[in-house]
C-alpha cells in the first residue's frame, strides 16, 4: 500500500505538536524505551552510568529528536517518492554507528514501541489507529534503511 497524503499529514500534524515540549516528551521517549527493554540502557553513553535517566542531556534529547525528526522526513518521502531515501553520508553515518554500538533488529522493534508510545502522549486527544499507522509505516521504512546499511556494512 502506498503512503497517502493524509498520513503524511498526519505524521508531521504530530511532529509539530511534539515539538513544543520536545524537551519532556524526549525523557517520556527514553523512560518508554527501559521500560520495555530495560537492558537497552548499557547501549547509550549517556544512560549506562546513571542511576537515573539524565534530565535535559543534550545527547539523550538529540537521538529523540533525530528519531522523530527522522521518520518525519521519512513520511514525507514516503509520499513523495514511494520510498525512503537518506543521503548516502548520512546513511553511512547512521548505518556505521549503530553498527558499533551493537544494535540489532529487535532494538528497532523496542524503539518503535518507543516512538509510538511518545506520540500518543505528545498528542493527546489528537491520537488515532490512522495516527498510529502512518507513524509505524514510516519508522518502519526508515529503520530498514538503517538495517540494510548496516547489514551492507557488517
Ligand atoms: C546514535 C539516529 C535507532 C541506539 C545515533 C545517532 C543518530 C541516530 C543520528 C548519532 C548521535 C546523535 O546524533 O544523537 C537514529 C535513528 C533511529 C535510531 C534515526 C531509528 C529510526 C536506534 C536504535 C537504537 C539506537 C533502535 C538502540 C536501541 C543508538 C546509540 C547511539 C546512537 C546507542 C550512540 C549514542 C551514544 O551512546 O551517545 N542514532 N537511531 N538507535 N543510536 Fe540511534
Amino acid at each position: 500500500m502506498s503512503f497517502s497524503e493524509k498520513q503524511e499529514a498526519l505524521v508531521k500534524e504530530a511532529w509539530e505538536i511534539m515539538k513544543e515540549d520536545i524537551t519532556a516528551l524526549s525523557l517520556y521517549f527514553f523512560t518508554q524505551v527501559l521500560e520495555i527493554a530495560p537492558a537497552a540502557k548499557g547501549l547509550f553513553s549517556f544512560l549506562k552510568d546513571e542511576e537515573e535517566i539524565p534530565l535535559d542531556n543534550p545527547k539523550l534529547k538529540s537521538h529523540a529528536v533525530k528519531v522523530f525528526k527522522m521518520t518525519c522526513e521519512a513520511a514525507i518521502q514516503l509520499r513523495e517518492k514511494g520510498e525512503v531515501v537518506v543521503s548516502g553520508s548520512t546513511l553511512k553515518y547512521l548505518g556505521s554507528v549503530h553498527l558499533q554500538k551493537g544494535i540489532v533488529d529487535a532494538h528497532f522493534a523496542v524503539v518503535k514501541e518507543g516512538v509510538l508510545r511518545t506520540v500518543e502522549k505528545g498528542v493527546g486527544e489528537k491520537w488515532s489507529e490512522e495516527m498510529k499507522g502512518a507513524w509505524s509505516e514510516a519508522y518502519d521504512q526508515l529503520a530498514a534503511a538503517i538495517l540494510a546499511e548496516m547489514n551492507k556494512e557488517a
